[in-house]
């Protein structure tokens, strides 16, 4: 592990994913033009690709070329890129700024960038059930998989509960539930999307979501340290470091990636870049 270098193996994986998602958005011009431009500029512009990432390992973990879930990996960077774009809008989180450049809908206005979330999602499914064809695998099951990440027991669940709660003190309790939708649930679509569409077997897959569900979490606190005092839209809102201070937010984010870690010990030394992925994840600085 200490000779492993994450930085250089992820560096062609994003490459790949980046190639792929060029490939899939439609070309700039297509019609609807501002509808186009809203979704590459959602999605184009930045972006670390960890979920897509985490989709590729879990692939070759299982022993199969990342290629092999190509699709399903970009659909879950869509979903997350949709995300992003509603989150910043004036009636969620009224961002101005997203990866350091305008947020979509202060460049493209609120109705082009819903339309556009729209169909970043709808472009979502149809890559799924394509890439599930393609491996002969039924497209229903993972399917249903994206659509709970996404909805009522995913992330529509966990924004409406945190902009519920905005002004007000959330409990710890509430927090939690409140990241394991808005955000761990994305994490646990995009590993368990491809293990389903690649068989793998059922213990590789629940050591997977237990991974995937402690490392969102982990993300999630390792997000609010790094917005901590810089992220307007954030003043007045509960978050891991208000409630726990700096350190304990730290101790907490480190307690869930070793959990995520020890969940992958079952599948031996194939496990090191999810590994290595996730200590990232506790550490990062971005
Ligand atoms: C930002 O996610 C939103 C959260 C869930 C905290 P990322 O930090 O993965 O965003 P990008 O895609 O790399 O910009
Ligand atoms: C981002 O959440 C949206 C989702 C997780 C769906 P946050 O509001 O916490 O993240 P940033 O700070 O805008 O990236
Ligand atoms: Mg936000």
């Amino acid at each position: 592990m200490a000779t492993f270098d994450l930085a250089n193996y992820t560096e062609s994986r994003k490459a790949f994913i980046d190639n792929q998602l060029e490939c899939i958005l439609p070309p700039g011009g297509t019609e609807p033009r501002a509808v186009s431009a809203a979704m590459r500029h959602g999605t184009l512009s930045g972006g670390k690709r960890l979920r897509p990432m985490m989709s590729l390992i879990v692939a070759e973990v299982g022993g199969f070329a990342h290629e092999t879930v190509a699709e399903a990996a970009c659909a879950v960077e869509l979903v997350h890129a949709a995300s992003l774009i509603l989150d910043d809008l004036p009636s969620m989180d009224n961002a101005r700024l997203r990866r350091g450049q305008p947020c979509t809908h202060v460049l493209y206005g609120e109705s082009t960038a819903i339309l556009a979330a729209m169909d970043l999602i709808a472009v979502a499914y149809r890559l799924v059930a394509e890439n599930a064809e393609r491996n002969e695998c039924p497209a229903a099951p993972v399917i249903a998989q994206l659509s709970h990440a996404i909805g009522h027991e995913g992330i529509v669940r966990g924004q409406h509960e945190d902009l519920a709660l905005t002004g007000k003190r959330a409990s710890l309790e509430q927090l939690t539930d409140i990241y394991a939708h808005k955000a761990a649930a994305l994490f646990l679509a995009a590993v368990r999307i491809p293990a389903r569409i690649l068989a793998m077997d059922v213990r590789t897959i629940s050591a997977l979501e237990r991974y995937a569900e402690n490392l969102g979490l982990a993300f999630q606190i390792t997000d609010d340290l790094l917005d901590a005092g810089h992220a307007p839209e954030d003043v007045g809102r509960s978050t891991f470091v208000t409630l726990l201070g700096k350190t304990g937010a730290e101790r907490k984010a480190r307690e869930l990636v070793e959990e995520a870690t020890d969940a992958l010990d079952i599948l031996g030394s194939e496990a090191m870049v999810l590994k290595a992925l996730a200590e990232y994840v506790g550490t990062r600085k971005q």
